[in-house]
């Protein structure tokens, strides 16, 4: 975070690379966000009753590498965009992505005891746990996609 800053600050963007590194950032969106509704989805398929506990959780830990590789893809790109760092908006867009980092680790520490525990049914409090990480990750998310679109209309 502290080089995407310095980039941002100091680095000069010509125009080819900026819409080389907008095109990046959106494919990175794609793969990033588009891994975390894939594994959510798969979470919901198994408390619809469609799937085993065991499948959903193999499902998702797959998905961890797209949604790493897609995030770093993010703030690599995006600090080649030229963000303003005095913008509120801006900052409540890195404050989103550093709280998607933070939440994405605890979550492997999540997976790893849902996987432990591998019961039919989930106890309460990793139940309580997943629902809290995936509600972080769809709010951060969603408020990064949003104040990106914003920022670039206007
Ligand atoms: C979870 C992480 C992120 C998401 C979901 C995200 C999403 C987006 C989206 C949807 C756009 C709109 C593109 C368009 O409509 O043309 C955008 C633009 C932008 N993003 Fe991000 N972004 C993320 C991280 C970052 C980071 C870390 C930075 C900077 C360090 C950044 C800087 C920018 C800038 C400056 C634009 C405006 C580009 C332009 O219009 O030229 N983004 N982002």
């Amino acid at each position: 975070m502290t080089a995407v800053l310095w980039i941002s600050a100091h680095v000069t963007v010509d125009p080819v690379l900026h819409r080389a590194a907008l095109f990046v950032h959106l494919a990175s969106l794609v793969l990033g966000f588009g891994g975390v509704l894939i594994a959510d989805y798969l979470v919901l398929v198994w408390i619809s009753g469609r799937s085993t506990l065991a499948e959903a959780i193999a499902g998702a830990h797959r998905l961890h590498l797209p949604i790493w590789l897609g995030l770093a893809g993010l703030v690599a790109s995006g600090a080649l965009l030229e963000p303003n760092l005095a913008s509120t908006l801006t900052r409540i867009k890195l404050a989103c992505v550093v709280i998607l980092t933070l939440n994405g680790l605890q979550a492997l520490i999540l997976s790893r005891r849902i996987a432990h525990a591998a019961t039919r049914s989930l106890a309460p409090t990793l139940t309580i746990w997943g629902a809290a990480t995936a509600s972080i990750s769809q709010i951060c998310w969603w408020t990064a996609v949003w104040i990106g679109f914003w920022n670039a209309e206007h």
